[in-house]
C-alpha cells in the first residue's frame, strides 16, 4: 500500500518507514551507490541505493532506467549537510531503498527525455504525439493540477457561496450563433438531417432562466470550426454563467467576487476592487482594440481633426474618405527603432501592412529637441502643425511617432499591432502585473461590408440599455468583456426577454421573421410563457487557466489539444471512415485529393 505521494515528503517524516509508487526520472551512480529520483505527480524524491546499508535493493536499483516503473519501500533519513538541495520541497531528506519492486520497463527508447533535469526543447508536434509522455513532465502536470484547482475553487464558489445550480446542457443540438463554423453531425435516424455540435450553451441557458433556475453554471465544453491560433482551439471550455433577476452591476459585482475567489485560492493573490473599467468607445481610442493591455502605456492620440486640412494628401485624403489618422507615440523610440524598421521591408512596417496599412509615416524628435519629418510628409506640414503634434502626443526629446491613416477599423488594427509588438520588443511589459479590466457599452451592431449588413457584435440576444431602443442601429449593448493583460477572457450581456424586442433586432440584422423562426422559434416561442430579466456571461477556462499559468498557448493547459491544423496527433483525428459507415449515415464525400 502506497503510504505517501513522493512529492510530499518532509523533514518531519524523518525515520519513518514509506512505501511509495513512481516513475524512475534520473539513475545516477555515484562511486557505487545508486541515486533514484522517483516522481510521481506530486513531484520528486530521492531514493538511494548502495551494498552496505540496503543490500536488497542493490542489485536492482544498479539495473533501472529511467521511466521504469516502480515500488519502493524504505526509511526517510534526513541528508547530509552537503548534499540538501534547496531546489526542490524534499531536498532536505532521502529514502534509503530496504526494497525496491520493478513493476513494469521501459520497452522502446523514448522519443524525448521526460526528466525534470532535462532542459532541451521538444518539437511541440512529438510532445502532441506522445502526450502522456509529456503530461509527465514537471511543467505539464503542474498546468493540469492548476487547471484542477481553478474548475474547484469556482465550484465553491459558484455553488457553496453563491447558490448557483450546474445543469449540462446538450452536445448534440442545433446551430447556436456565436458567428463562427458549426461543427456538423450527420443523423442516422434522421436521414439527410443534422445536429450541430454547441458553440455555446448560450441558448440553453437561456431556458432555464425561463424554467426558473436562476443561477445556472456549467464547466461546458464548445465546439468551433475557427481559425485556430495559440489562444484558440476548435473544442475548448466554458464556465458559462446566468443569472435572472440581476442588474448589470450586480452581474459584475458577482464576476469579480469570482475572480478575486479564484486568484485569492490557486495564488495567494488578493485582487484590488472593483475592477477597472473602459467604454468600447474608449478602449478603441485609446488602444486601437476591444482587448487593450493596459500594463504598459503607449496610448494612441486621434490627429485626424489637425490632418484634415493637411497638404499631405495620404491624411488629409483619408480623412476626406471617412477614415482618421491616428498616432503612436513611442519615448525613446527615436534611439531604440531604425528608420530600415520603418521603411518598406522593415518588421515594423510589415507588421502595419499585414494589418492593412498601405505605409507608415512618421516623425522623429531628435535628442535635441529638433523635429525631423521623414519622407513624403517633409515638406507638408507646416512648423505650428508641428507644435501642435507633438503637444497633443506629449512627444519630447527621444520620441518616435508612427502614424496611420485610413479607414477606422484599419487604422487601429494597424496601430494596436505595432503597439503589441514594440512594447514586448523595448521591454516595457511588466510581466509580474495582473491587470483585470471590463470593457462595457459595446455598440449592438457593427457592418459586415462582405455580406453587406449590420450582424450582432455580440449574439443577438444581446439587450440595449433601455435609453437606446428607440433606433437599434446605433444602440449600445448592454454587454461587458473580461480583459486580463491583453486577453479577452470572458464575456456577456444582460439579454432581450421581451419578444418585440428580440425580433426587432433579427430585422435589424436582416434576418427574415420566417428564418427567425425557423432558427429560433423555440425561443421566441418560451419568450411568450414568463420569462423573467436575465444576463450572463461565459469564461474560456482554457484562457484563463494559461494566463495563471503564465504559458502562451492554451494547448498547454489541455490535456490532449489539437494542433494548429485541428489535428490530433495522438490519435490521428480527424480519420477516413468506411465507406459504409457513411452510407448508413447517408452521406458521401465530394472531397477529390489533389494528384
Ligand atoms: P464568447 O463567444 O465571447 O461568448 O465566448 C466566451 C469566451 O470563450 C473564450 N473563447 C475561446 N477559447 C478558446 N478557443 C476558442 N475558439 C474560443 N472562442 C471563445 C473566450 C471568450 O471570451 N454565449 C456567449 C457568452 C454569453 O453571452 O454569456 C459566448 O460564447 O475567452
Amino acid at each position: 500500500m502506497r503510504t505517501h505521494y513522493c512529492g510530499h515528503l518532509r523533514k518531519e517524516h524523518n525515520g519513518e518507514t514509506v512505501t511509495l509508487y513512481g516513475w524512475v526520472d534520473r539513475r545516477r551512480d555515484h562511486g557505487g551507490v545508486i541515486f533514484l529520483d522517483l516522481r510521481d505527480r506530486s513531484g520528486i524524491v530521492q531514493v538511494v541505493s548502495d551494498p552496505q546499508r540496503t543490500p536488497n535493493s542493490y542489485e536492482l536499483a544498479d539495473s533501472l532506467r529511467s521511466e521504469y516503473v516502480i515500488k519502493v519501500t524504505g526509511r526517510v533519513t534526513q541528508r547530509p549537510e552537503e548534499s540538501l538541495n534547496p531546489k526542490i520541497p524534499t531536498g532536505e531528506i532521502e529514502i534509503y531503498a530496504d526494497q525496491i519492486e520493478l513493476l513494469n520497463k521501459v520497452h522502446k527508447p523514448l522519443p524525448f527525455q521526460v526528466s525534470v533535469a532535462e532542459t532541451e526543447q521538444v518539437r511541440e508536434d512529438l510532445r502532441l504525439k506522445y502526450r502522456y509522455l509529456d503530461l509527465r513532465r514537471e511543467r505539464m502536470t503542474r498546468n493540469l493540477l492548476l487547471r484542477h484547482q481553478v474548475v474547484k475553487a469556482i465550484r465553491h464558489f459558484l455553488e457553496d457561496e453563491q447558490g448557483f445550480v450546474e445543469v449540462e446542457t446538450p452536445v448534440l443540438t442545433r446551430s447556436t450563433p456565436e458567428g463562427a463554423r458549426d461543427y456538423l453531425v450527420p443523423s442516422r435516424v434522421n436521414p439527410g438531417e443534422w445536429f450541430a455540435l454547441p458553440q455555446s450553451p448560450q441558448l440553453f441557458k437561456q431556458l432555464l432562466m425561463v424554467s426558473g433556475f436562476d443561477r445556472y453554471y456549467q464547466i461546458a465544453r464548445c465546439f468551433r470550426d475557427e481559425d485556430l491560433r495559440a489562444d484558440r482551439q476548435p473544442e475548448f471550455t466554458q464556465l458559462d454563467m446566468e443569472m435572472s433577476f440581476m442588474s448589470l452591476e450586480e452581474v459584475l459585482e458577482l464576476n469579480e467576487a469570482l475572480i478575486a475567489h479564484i486568484f485569492k485560492t490557486v495564488k495567494g493573490i488578493e485582487l484590488p476592487r472593483p475592477f477597472p473599467r473602459l467604454t468600447y468607445a474608449e478602449a478603441m481610442a485609446r488602444y486601437g482594440s476591444d482587448k487593450p493591455d493596459t500594463r504598459y502605456g503607449l496610448e494612441l492620440v486621434d490627429v485626424s481633426d489637425l490632418m484634415k486640412e493637411s497638404g499631405f494628401k495620404v491624411f488629409s485624403g483619408a480623412i476626406a474618405a471617412g477614415g482618421i489618422v491616428k498616432i503612436l507615440p513611442i519615448p525613446g523610440g527615436n534611439d531604440s527603432i531604425s528608420n530600415v524598421r520603418i521603411k518598406p521591408g522593415g518588421d515594423l512596417f510589415n507588421e502595419a501592412t499585414n494589418a492593412g496599412a498601405k505605409g507608415l509615416a512618421y516623425i522623429r524628435v531628435r535628442d535635441n529637441g529638433e523635429i525631423d519629418t521623414i519622407g513624403a510628409i517633409k515638406d507638408n506640414l507646416t512648423e505650428q502643425q508641428k507644435q501642435e503634434l507633438l503637444r497633443r502626443t506629449g512627444a519630447t526629446a527621444g520620441h518616435l511617432l508612427l502614424f496611420a491613416a485610413g479607414a477606422t477599423d484599419i487604422v487601429n488594427k494597424t496601430l494596436d499591432r505595432l503597439r503589441q509588438v514594440i512594447a514586448r520588443q523595448l521591454g516595457l511589459i511588466d510581466e509580474s502585473k495582473i491587470n483585470l479590466l471590463w470593457i462595457t457599452e459595446f455598440p449592438m451592431f457593427e457592418w459586415n461590408s462582405e455580406e453587406q449588413r449590420l450582424e450582432a457584435l455580440h449574439h443577438p440576444f444581446t439587450a440595449p440599455p433601455p435609453d437606446d431602443i428607440a433606433d437599434l442601429k446605433t444602440a449600445r449593448a448592454q454587454a461587458y468583456d473580461l480583459v486580463f493583460n491583453g486577453y479577452e477572457v470572458g464575456g456577456g450581456s444582460l439579454r432581450i426577454y421581451q419578444r418585440e424586442i428580440q425580433e426587432r433586432v433579427f430585422e435589424t440584422i436582416g434576418l427574415s421573421q420566417e428564418e427567425a423562426y425557423n432558427k429560433f422559434g423555440f425561443l421566441l416561442e418560451a419568450f411568450e410563457y414568463g420569462t423573467p430579466p436575465h444576463g450572463g456571461i461565459a469564461y474560456g477556462l482554457d484562457r484563463l487557466v494559461m494566463l495563471l499559468a503564465g504559458e502562451e498557448s492554451i494547448r498547454d493547459v489541455i490535456a490532449f489539444p489539437k494542433t494548429q491544423q485541428a489535428r490530433c496527433l495522438l490519435t490521428g483525428a480527424p480519420a477516413v471512415v468506411d465507406v459504409k459507415q457513411m452510407q448508413e449515415l447517408y452521406v458521401a464525400s465530394t472531397y477529390k485529393p489533389k494528384a
